[in-house]
C-alpha cells in the first residue's frame, strides 16, 4: 500500500472532514485569525471557545499553570458572548473553514437563542460543553443531570439540523447515562472528554497555584482516562465519537481511533508545541495506515473491541 492509496477523509454525523484532526475548544481562544492558522496547519476543523448567551468574565489570574503531564486551567469559561463570536464565525465561514461552535449554560432557553444565532452565522456543527470541571452550575453539574441534558440537547436539536456533539466529563459516575440522555434527545455524537477536576499547590507559599484553587487537568496525564471513556462509550453507541484528551503525537491519536473515535481533537499540545505538530500527527497516521494496509480511517475505528 502506498500513501497515494490512502484517504484521511472522515464523515462524522454528516460532517465531511478532510482528515480526523480537530482543534479542541478553548486552548487557543476564539479569534478567526488563529483558527485560520490552525486550519492552514492541517486541522480539518476547529472548535470555538465555549460561548454563553451573554458575555462572561474570566477568573482572575493565575488561571493556567503547567504541571507534570499537562496543564491545569481554571479560566472560568470567560467569553465575549454569542453575538461577539458571530463576527469570528462569519469570517471563517466565508473561507469555508469548518467551525464547530461550542456552547455552555444551564438554561435550555439560552441554547435555543445561541443555536439560532450561531447556526445562521455559519457554524458547521455544535458541541455542547456539559462538562467543565471548575465552574459552578454550568459545567459538570449539567452533565450529571440527565433530565437537564435532555432539555438542553432537545432545545438545541429543535433549532438546528446540523450535527450536535455532547462533550462529556472523564470523571462522571454516570457517563453512559449522560451519553444515552444526549443521544435520545437528538445528539449526533459524543466528544470524550473534557478536562478532569484537579489541583496543584505551590510548596513555597503553601497555597494553590490557581486563583480558583481547583482547575481542569489536560494533556498527556489525561490521555489514558479519556481513552477509557471513548472505549466505554463505543461499547454502547453506534453514533460517532470524537476523542479528546492528551493527544500529543500520532500514536495517541491512533489509540483514540482504535478505542472507537472517528475523529480526534488536539488542545494542550498546541500550547507548548508548534502548529507543525498537526502535520506530524497526520503524517504519522498516514505512515501507520501504509504499514497496516488501511485505506480509510474507518478501517480501524474501534478495532480494539474486536478481540474481546
Ligand atoms: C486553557 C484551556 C481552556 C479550555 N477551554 C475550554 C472551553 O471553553 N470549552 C471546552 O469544552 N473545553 C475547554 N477546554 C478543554 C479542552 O477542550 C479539552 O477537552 C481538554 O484540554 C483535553 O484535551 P487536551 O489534553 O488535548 O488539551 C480547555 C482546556 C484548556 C487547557
Amino acid at each position: 500500500m502506498s500513501q497515494e492509496q490512502i484517504s484521511l477523509e472522515v464523515e462524522i454525523a454528516e460532517l465531511s472532514l478532510r482528515n480526523p484532526i480537530i482543534l479542541a475548544s478553548g486552548i487557543l481562544g476564539h479569534s478567526a485569525e488563529i483558527f485560520e492558522r490552525i486550519y492552514e496547519g492541517g486541522a480539518a476543523a476547529v472548535v470555538g471557545k465555549s460561548i454563553s448567551l451573554l458575555p462572561r468574565d474570566a477568573y482572575k489570574p493565575p488561571a493556567v499553570v503547567e504541571v507534570r503531564g499537562g496543564f491545569l486551567n481554571a479560566i472560568g469559561l470567560g467569553n465575549p458572548g454569542a453575538e461577539a463570536f458571530v463576527q469570528e464565525l462569519k469570517k471563517l465561514s466565508a473561507k469555508k473553514i469548518p467551525v464547530i461552535a461550542s456552547m455552555f449554560g444551564s438554561d435550555p432557553e439560552d441554547f435555543v437563542k445561541m443555536t439560532k444565532i450561531l447556526d445562521s452565522a455559519g457554524a458547521s456543527a455544535f458541541e455542547l460543553n456539559l462538562s467543565c470541571p471548575h465552574v459552578k452550575g454550568v459545567g459538570t453539574e449539567v452533565g450529571q443531570d440527565p433530565d437537564l441534558v435532555t432539555k438542553i440537547v432537545s432545545a438545541t436539536r429543535r433549532n438546528t439540523s446540523k450535527p450536535i456533539f455532547a462533550k462529556v466529563s472523564p470523571s462522571s459516575e454516570i457517563l453512559l447515562q449522560t451519553v444515552k440522555a444526549a443521544e435520545d434527545a437528538g445528539a449526533s455524537g459524543i466528544t470524550a472528554t473534557n478536562t478532569i477536576r484537579a489541583m496543584a499547590l505551590d510548596v513555597e507559599s503553601g497555597m494553590p497555584y490557581l486563583s480558583n484553587r481547583y482547575g481542569g487537568l489536560s494533556g498527556e496525564a489525561l490521555h489514558p482516562i479519556a481513552v477509557r471513556c471513548v472505549y466505554e462509550i463505543a461499547e454502547h453507541t453506534k453514533n460517532p465519537i470524537i476523542g479528546c484528551g492528551g493527544v500529543v503525537d500520532w500514536e495517541s491519536a491512533v489509540e483514540f481511533i482504535l478505542a472507537g473515535a472517528s475523529a480526534v481533537q488536539v488542545g494542550t499540545v498546541l500550547a507548548s508545541k508548534s502548529i507543525g505538530t498537526i502535520e506530524e500527527i497526520l503524517n504519522g497516521i498516514k505512515g501507520y495506515m501504509v504499514r497496516k494496509g488501511y485505506r480509510r480511517i474507518s478501517d480501524f475505528v474501534g478495532l480494539a473491541h474486536s478481540g474481546k
